[in-house]
């Protein structure tokens, strides 16, 4: 029998794309989502890409305990992803309530449902753990900072969260950590992708909108910072490499490799690359024009990060493979699609 693999939050950007790869793998999937932050159209691309039309999918939300339980009884769940979040840096510093009710109420319920019934768990944490560091790469061993944001605190206490429940569970529960760098791109087929709503707070969206005419221009945030051309540095990750990682990340849950029961491992390329260097590499890759301007620095904004990967690399096999250039391509084609050009 196929394992089952719950992705809460399976609607949106990155859990559509883990739901094709663990799909691709042979894993059983269940989607739930409140569609709270996206519509339908992910998951109408998951069942197109993967020819999967009877593909589970449960609406309900993470925060009513009921639900989750219910859920934990419908099916067998070997393993929960955990993606059912709010995302927005900004609001969560104008209503922190919102993200603290939320982000940490959605991650009790799946641990304790996960507890009750011995699912493994993995959680989508992220670099914002490491604030700025004081030096790069970060490993997994370097020292987080203070969050700056509420957005950025929910991930920090619940790696905390997940870390003292599986001490305390004598074995009941065990759990994978994944540090995400910064997500971005689509999947080749250009079925599914990123659908931010009202205007996007991640450069590539912003830019790919800004290309097909939706924004007038993108401002880059900031061009006096220490860095060689004075923008930010990022170790931006293909979204497929990155729904790949989980997939190696589940297989080493279920299949009993994991060397303590709470593990933790960056995502990311290893690979820094300015702002600036990321929009000269859309224009040429795609062989269009942007409409930029330098704008003052955006508070909030760490100077510069990116990943040291090897862990992910020496336990799990898993490693980023797609070019920047692959990604741009395939972000692009994704706008392309939803424009319908
Ligand atoms: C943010 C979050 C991170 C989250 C990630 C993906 C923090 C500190 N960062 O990362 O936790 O996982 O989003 O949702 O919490 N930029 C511009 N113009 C724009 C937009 C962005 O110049 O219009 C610049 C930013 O200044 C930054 C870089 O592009 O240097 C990347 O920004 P963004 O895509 O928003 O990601 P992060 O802030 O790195």
């Amino acid at each position: 029998m196929n394992k089952t693999v719950l992705v809460s939050g399976g609607a949106g950007f990155i859990g559509s794309h883990v739901t094709v790869e663990l799909i691709e793998a042979g894993y059983e999937v269940v989607v739930a989502d409140n569609f709270s932050n996206c519509d339908r159209t992910c998951y109408e691309g998951v069942k197109k890409i993967t020819g999967r039309e009877d593909l589970p999918l449960e609406v309900m939300d993470f925060c009513d305990p009921e639900a989750v339980k219910a859920l934990f009884g419908k099916y067998h769940i070997d393993a929960v992803i955990h993606f059912a979040a709010f995302k927005a840096v900004g609001e969560s510093v104008e209503q922190p309530l919102k993200y603290y009710r939320n982000n940490l109420d959605s991650f009790l319920n799946v641990l304790e449902a996960a507890k009750e019934h011995g699912s493994f768990v993995l959680f989508s944490s992220s670099a914002t753990v490491y604030g700025e560091p004081d030096s790069v790469p970060v490993t997994e061993a370097t020292p987080r900072k203070p969050a700056t944001s509420p957005y950025g605190n929910t991930k920090t206490i619940c790696e905390d969260i997940l870390r003292d429940s599986v001490k305390a569970s004598g074995g009941r529960l065990k759990g994978i950590l994944l540090r995400y760098f910064n997500p971005i791109g689509a999947h080749p087929s250009a079925l599914i992708g990123e659908l931010p709503r009202g205007v996007p707070n991640n450069l590539v969206p912003f830019i790919t909108q800004t290309a097909i005419g939706k924004r007038e221009c993108l401002s880059i945030f900031g061009n006096d910072y220490p860095t060689p051309d004075g923008t930010c540095l990022r170790d931006y990750i293909d979204i497929v490499d990155l729904a790949k990682a989980h997939v190696y990340a589940v297989n080493r849950m279920v299949d009993g490799r994991m060397k303590q029961a709470c593990e933790v491992f960056n995502v990311g390329t290893g690979r820094p690359v300015s702002v600036l260097e990321l929009v000269n590499a859309f224009e040429k890759v795609n062989g269009v024009k942007l409409n930029y301007k330098f704008a003052p620095r955006r508070a909030g904004d760490v100077t510069a990060i990116w990943a040291d990967p090897s862990l992910a690399e020496s336990e799990m096999g898993w490693k980023a493979t797609r070019s920047v250039e692959q990604t741009l391509q395939a972000a692009w084609a994704w706008e392309k699609h939803l424009a319908g050009k």
